[in-house]
């Protein structure tokens, strides 16, 4: 429920959309020669000017390399909740709007262009700063759900909702400075400043779209805040104005103002991204004034602070930012050539993109990978990626949404794994267990799959991808798929990354039975001599080295017959979160984790070993 007081209610037809005017920042020197995605800029700034002028001011105090890309992703967040929002249409089919948006998202993403503006100057924006759209599935499914109207029962909910549909979007543009090279980094002793800040920006948005939201159905202020105020949820579902309503407000602008004003939070920041946050929070804060002033109209339409206000906080922070951001060199990215937004109609193309291998995106808060001595590292870390289901049920989508958004925690772990320097990562992907489910899950998880070996951010990594599993029951586009990839990339050399897809362990021994039980038909091997080397030469991957560290998330504790002849040496390590809740520094943490852990390989302890003061210091067995 973003601010929107002019709401569109679906993008303008790329027909209509008008040209760029010369000289402004959508010119040839920040988009290129393209009038189409010049047009396409263009309605995605109107668009932002028109639903919230507080954000496109905001907008303008960033460099102007930046801006294109904000208006972008700003236009298709409100194209989005629009969608969600529209009066007088059924929650049904408003959701299946959203859907559909997201889906036709999916699409253009995959072939680098779109017929409709907003989303074609997104897929743009995506390809020119390699941002990663797909952090965004679990907040346009919440923009999906939010159609249903929406409830909370305390604060923490209300948070939760807020963190899960508007954060990915903030999380985008934080990644957009740290591609231009001035990362708005925030410090880790001031993240409890940093939460309440998007809490104080959430309430005011709470506040002052109050009459927009009740006239969809929904009401923003979480039941907790409400309860001191008898009468006052009531009143405000019938849009009645009393004086539990007034003192309710009352209340809710102080909260806001208390929790926006941060002075520490920007301190030691890049200044520009400094004056960016520190205006956002006066106009918040203009806004809450706006709120107060306004009494029953409150119930009516959106405040708006006077002009005179906005200018008297934003005259002086556009003179500053100016500065700031004079001082700092950013990166570009170079100006696409036209040729790559027009529809491609066939999938990626073989070994030539090689040349153009990227290193992993940062990590969105700035974090680095622990520093690990060589003895500590584990060579082979295999993940059984489990909860994408609880997570999904748990607030209350399908199970589908869960595969959707468990993508991202994936290519997180393949970039932590190639910042740490880890050799072979293994992720469990589908059992061979896993076809018990419906028909609808199974395909969601090949379809998300499929994606990614077509169009995934993984694909430019220095990443040897390869597939385990059995050969005979995937889709065979899918199967064509795996092969593409594992031939396309077979001579990388930063990661090993095998993918586990209709991977059953007892499977792949029955298979190698097989196998070794032909050699020794035809005479390879003499049965009377077979050790569990010959074993080993005959498994579908002989050179996948044993399995150091077996890593399961979901707070299960069973391994699920994965990798039972690798891991019959491996750590253990178990953790409660639900895959798409974990980050490259899980990653980390299990790497940390399996530093300290004593490994003997049935040996026993030497007395010094026993006496051993910390395991830190303790040499790993293993060799
Ligand atoms: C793991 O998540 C992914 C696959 C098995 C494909 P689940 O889908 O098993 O999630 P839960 O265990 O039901 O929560
Ligand atoms: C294991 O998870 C398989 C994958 C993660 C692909 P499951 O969720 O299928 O395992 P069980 O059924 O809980 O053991
Ligand atoms: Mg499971």
């Amino acid at each position: 429920m973003r601010t929107h007081p002019h709401a569109q209610p679906t993008p303008a037809p790329f027909d209509d959309v008008r040209p760029a005017r010369r000289g402004r920042a959508t010119g040839r020197a920040v988009v290129g020669e393209d009038p189409l995605l010049r047009a396409a800029y263009a309605l995605c700034r109107r668009t932002t000017r028109a639903h919230d002028p507080a954000i496109h001011a905001l907008v303008q105090l960033m460099p102007a390399v930046l801006r294109p890309a904000c208006w972008a992703l700003w236009a298709a967040a409100s194209a989005l909740d629009d969608l969600a929002d529209r009066p007088g249409v059924e929650p049904a089919r408003r959701a299946a709007d959203v859907e559909s948006w997201t889906k036709a998202l999916e699409h253009d993403l995959a072939v680098g262009a779109s017929t409709d503006p907003i989303r074609h100057a997104l897929v743009d924006t995506a390809a020119r700063w390699r941002l990663d759209l797909s952090d965004l599935r679990g907040a346009m499914a919440t923009t999906r759900e939010d159609a249903r109207g929406l409830r909370f029962a305390d604060w923490a909910q209300w948070r939760a909702w807020c963190s899960r549909e508007v954060a990915p979007w903030v999380e985008q543009v934080r990644h957009l400075f740290d591609q231009a090279g001035a990362p708005m980094t925030l410090r880790l002793d001031r993240q409890a400043d940093y939460r309440h800040f998007v809490d104080g920006a959430q309430l005011t948005d709470t506040l002052t779209d109050l009459s927009t939201d009740l006239a969809q159905g929904h009401l923003l202020l979480p039941r907790e805040a409400m309860e001191p105020f008898p009468g006052a949820e009531e009143d405000l579902i019938r849009r009645r104005w009393s004086p539990a309503v007034a003192a309710l407000i009352a209340e809710m602008t102080v909260l806001g103002r208390r929790w926006l004003t941060r002075p520490a939070m920007t301190r030691g920041m890049h200044p520009g991204a400094a004056i960016v946050l520190d205006t956002a929070a006066g106009l918040m804060r203009l806004q809450l004034d706006a709120v107060d002033a306004a009494g029953p109209t409150l119930l009516a339409r959106p405040p708006r602070p006077s002009v005179a206000a906005r200018a008297r906080v934003l005259l002086p922070a556009r003179l500053r930012s100016a500065v700031a951001w004079s001082l700092t060199p950013l990166t570009v990215p170079a100006v696409r050539p036209a040729a790559a937004v027009v529809v491609k109609t066939s999938g990626p193309g073989p070994a030539a993109e090689d040349a153009g291998l990227r290193p992993p995106p940062p990590h969105r808060d700035g974090a680095r990978p622990p520093h690990i001595a060589a003895d500590k590292m584990p060579e082979h870390v295999a993940i059984i990626m489990d909860g994408n289901g609880r997570w999904a049920q748990q607030r209350g989508l399908g199970r589908q949404e869960g595969h959707r958004v468990g993508t991202a925690a994936a290519h997180e772990m393949v970039y932590g794994a190639l910042e740490i320097g880890l050799r072979h990562l293994t992720l469990y992907t589908f059992s061979t267990e896993n076809w018990k489910r419906d028909t609808d899950e199974v395909t969601t998880i090949f379809q998300t799959v499929q994606h990614e070996l077509d169009h995934g951010p993984l694909r430019d990594l220095n990443v040897r991808q390869r597939w385990s599993g059995r050969p005979d029951r995937l889709p065979e586009d899918l199967v064509h798929a795996l092969e593409r990839e594992e031939h396309r990339t077979r001579d990388r050399t930063g990661l090993t990354l095998t993918i586990c897809l209709d991977y059953g362990g007892r499977d792949e021994i029955t298979r190698t039975a097989a196998a070794l039980a032909q050699a020794a038909r035809v005479g390879d091997v003499d049965p009377r001599l077979i050790g569990p080397d010959d074993f080993a030469r005959h498994l579908p991957h002989p050179d996948m080295p044993d399995v150091d560290l077996l890593w399961r998330t979901g707070d299960e504790q069973r391994t699920s017959n994965f990798l039972p002849w690798h891991t019959a040496y491996a750590e253990l390590y178990f953790t409660p979160d639900h895959w798409p809740d974990v980050d490259r520094r899980d990653l980390w943490q299990a790497i940390t984790e399996y530093g300290r852990r004593q490994r003997r390989h049935g040996a026993a302890l030497t007395s010094s070993e026993h006496q051993r003061p910390s395991p830190h210091t303790q040499p790993d067995s293993r060799h």
